[in-house]
């Protein structure tokens, strides 16, 4: 038998040298880059991403919710032309999916809010920048994202609030979302327990880690300090960028009352993030927004708090059907995504994901969790017999088993 023959006979493929690709092509699933990504990191940065509150009951919940649905498909209907293409107040997407705002991201990989904006924008996807980005809102158009959003986060400094609001429309950011569910820190207790720093600090236990993980610490300490890159150094503190300080700016005292006064500075598309029941959904109409997006923060806020998924049926017939509906908080497959629209949301955003890949292998990471979760969608949706994102959402209930 010659070599070749052996070759054919064992269907040998030819290594693969570069390790990102190698990394990624072991990655079938968002668990999969989970893995990789806790491999990789301290485990103070990873746990910050992965954790939530207290005892991370809603955590759980929220994985769960989509988990326990089980589908009725319909059949024979054509499957050949599906699209999962779809509309943000004018502009076109290539999927019902969104990249949510998540803060420090340049602590997860150095290449942080730029990598994770170009790999958005390559796959037509919105992505929304946290007011404590560690990029800044006039930096992060070097990605060249034509559909990038803005999150405010109301701090106790007014001024400093409404400067943001005016930045992110002079830099032409399509959406502002006011974050609304973090009038005070959620209780991390990973993050407690595991002593977390902004940026990680050399301690005794962190000299370890870089010897466990140096291709990390010898990718950050290259890199420029982490800071928040929208609001600068926060008065009374030193600059010191910890999370205990940050949190001491979020406001306890806000109200409606700042929502309606920032819906008179924003003239684009306003929608408000957090927690949001029926009663409120139809208050926040009343106060001018465009849009709700439903969230508990990932978890990571109030425990044991409803999740989003559950509640998106009763909000959408508080508002409407032309009401923006979004909704977040334990999307992990294509197929969650479907479930959350058919339910009667307009569209899925992810958090936790795309930084599982980012932190797993930076830019190409990112793509490759956005590929995974579009190529999901499209199949669920070619297996459920809707050939679009409309039909996806009128078909609605009947697309799942009675009583899942
Ligand atoms: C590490 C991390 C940082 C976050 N930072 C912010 C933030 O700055 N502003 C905000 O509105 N939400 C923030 N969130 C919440 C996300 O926008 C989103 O609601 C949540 O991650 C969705 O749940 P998922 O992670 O299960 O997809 C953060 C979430 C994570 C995991």
């Amino acid at each position: 038998m010659k070599l070749r023959d052996v070759r054919e006979l064992l269907r040998l493929r030819p290594l693969e040298l570069n390790r990102t690709r190698r990394l990624l092509a072991a990655c079938h699933d968002v668990e999969d880059l989970r893995r990789a990504a806790r491999r990789r990191l301290p485990r103070p940065v990873f746990d910050y991403v992965d954790g939530g509150a207290d005892q991370e009951c809603s955590l759980a919940d929220n994985l769960q919710a989509f988990a326990r649905r089980r589908y009725l498909p319909r059949i024979l209907r054509g499957a050949a032309d599906t699209t999962t293409t779809t509309q943000w107040f004018g502009r076109s997407a290539a999927a019902p999916i969104i990249l949510g705002p998540t803060g420090y991201t340049r602590m997860m990989h150095r290449d942080g809010e730029l990598a994770v904006a170009r790999a958005a924008g390559r796959h037509r996807l919105p992505y929304v920048l946290s007011t404590v980005s560690t990029t800044s809102i006039e930096d992060l158009l070097a990605s060249g994202h034509p559909d990038l959003w803005f999150q405010l986060y109301i701090w106790r400094n007014r001024r400093l609030t409404f400067g943001l609001v005016e930045r992110a429309a002079a830099a032409g950011y399509q959406v502002l979302e006011i974050t609304v569910d973090t009038v005070v820190p959620g209780n991390r207790v990973r993050d407690a327990r595991n002593g977390l720093a902004i940026p990680p600090q050399l301690s005794l236990r962190t000299l370890l880690d870089i010897a466990l993980r140096p291709a990390y610490w010898i990718q950050m300490l290259g890199s420029p300090a982490i800071t928040l890159a929208n609001t600068g150094e926060i008065p009374g503190t030193d600059g010191d960028l910890t999370v205990q300080n940050l949190a001491s700016q979020f406001d306890p005292g806000i109200t409606w009352t700042d929502v309606e006064k920032i819906r008179g500075l924003w003239r684009g598309p306003l929608l408000l993030k957090g927690v949001i029941g029926p009663e409120d959904a139809r208050r926040a109409l009343d106060a001018g927004v465009d849009g709700l997006h439903l969230s508990n923060h990932g978890g990571r806020q109030l425990d044991r708090v409803v999740t989003p998924l559950d509640t998106v049926a009763a909000v959408r017939g508080a508002v409407g059907e032309q009401c923006c509906l979004l909704v977040d908080s334990g999307i992990r497959h294509g197929s969650d995504v479907a479930a959350a629209i058919a339910l009667g949301a307009d569209g899925a955003v992810v958090g936790r994901p795309y930084l599982y890949g980012l932190m797993a292998a930076g830019e190409p990471g990112v793509e490759h969790v956005l590929g995974l979760l579009q190529a999901q969608l499209l199949r669920t949706m070619q297996l459920l017999g809707v050939a679009s994102v409309q039909e996806l959402r009128q078909a609605g209930a009947t697309l799942f088993w009675a009583g899942s």
